[in-house]
């Protein structure tokens, strides 16, 4: 079975899967909401926006979508994108977003800089998680909120299910997500969505596993017609840093 949380953590994994902005945006491409019909980025956006910051720093910001919309709703924010793929830092710019490359743990700003930190479906990819997240707490303001955004174990798992692969379990997850941010902050929300996979055919679904692993691709059954598989994210609201008054 695949070891998802080694592999997802794996630096030269990492680096090669985002070295160009073509898998994930195939990825992204196939999923809509669910059966309570919210977008969990749309959802994500709607809750940076109700807080306007005026600094916020996005971890891992993958193409910049989020970012970009941001910006358009809060032109005064200070928003700094960044990403530890050059590719990534050149397309989010490229929406006139300023972004920069940098790791998660070591992030280019001050001390208490941000009143918001947001961190979407990346958590699961670096190497020590809780040293990111001591570094989160770092740059955040002591009344700023973190938001952590990621996948459940059951995301997708019908369609990996389908290709001999057991759940995807991840260092950051739904289910373990809770616990990893109470160590760092006292008070941790979190907020369920259910999400969507849409298939119109099997190449569609071959060229979306192979953006994994090029093995799934090829261990897919054949199917007639399209599929659809559920999705399963969780957002997480991380408030009032330990060690600080809450
Ligand atoms: C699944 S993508 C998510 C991108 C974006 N947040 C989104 O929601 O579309 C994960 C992103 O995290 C970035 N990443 C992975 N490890 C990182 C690290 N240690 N520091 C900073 N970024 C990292 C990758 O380059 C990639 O752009």
């Amino acid at each position: 079975m695949t070891d998802w949380s080694q592999q997802m953590r794996d630096r030269s994994v990492v680096e090669t899967q985002y070295s160009t902005t073509d898998r994930l945006e195939r990825r992204i491409s196939i999923w809509s909401p669910g059966s309570d019909g919210i977008d969990p980025t749309a959802l994500l956006r709607d809750s940076i926006v109700e807080l306007h910051p005026r600094h916020a720093v996005e971890i891992g910001c993958g193409t910049g979508t989020l970012a970009a919309q941001v910006c358009r709703a809060l032109p005064s924010c200070d928003y700094l994108a960044t990403d530890l793929s050059p590719a990534m830092v050149a397309t989010t710019a490229a929406h006139g977003v300023l972004a920069e490359v940098s790791d998660a743990a070591s992030l280019p700003v001050p001390d208490g800089w941000a009143d918001v930190v947001v961190a979407a479906w990346m958590l699961y990819h670096v190497p020590d998680l809780h040293a990111v997240l001591r570094e989160v707490t770092r740059v955040l303001a002591p009344d700023g909120t973190f938001l952590a955004v990621t996948n459940g174990d059951t995301h997708l798992a019908t369609l990996l299910a389908d290709v001999g692969v057991g759940p995807a379990q991840t260092q950051f997850s739904s289910e373990n997500g809770l616990a990893a941010l109470e160590e760092h902050f006292q008070t941790v929300t979190r907020r369920d969505v259910h999400t969507l996979a849409t298939f119109p055919d099997h190449e569609t679904a071959t060229a979306y596993l192979a953006t994994i692993d090029p093995d799934m691709a090829v261990a897919l059954p054949v199917f007639e017609g399209a599929r659809q598989d559920a999705g399963y994210t969780t957002i997480f609201t991380a408030r009032y840093p330990s060690g600080l008054p809450g």
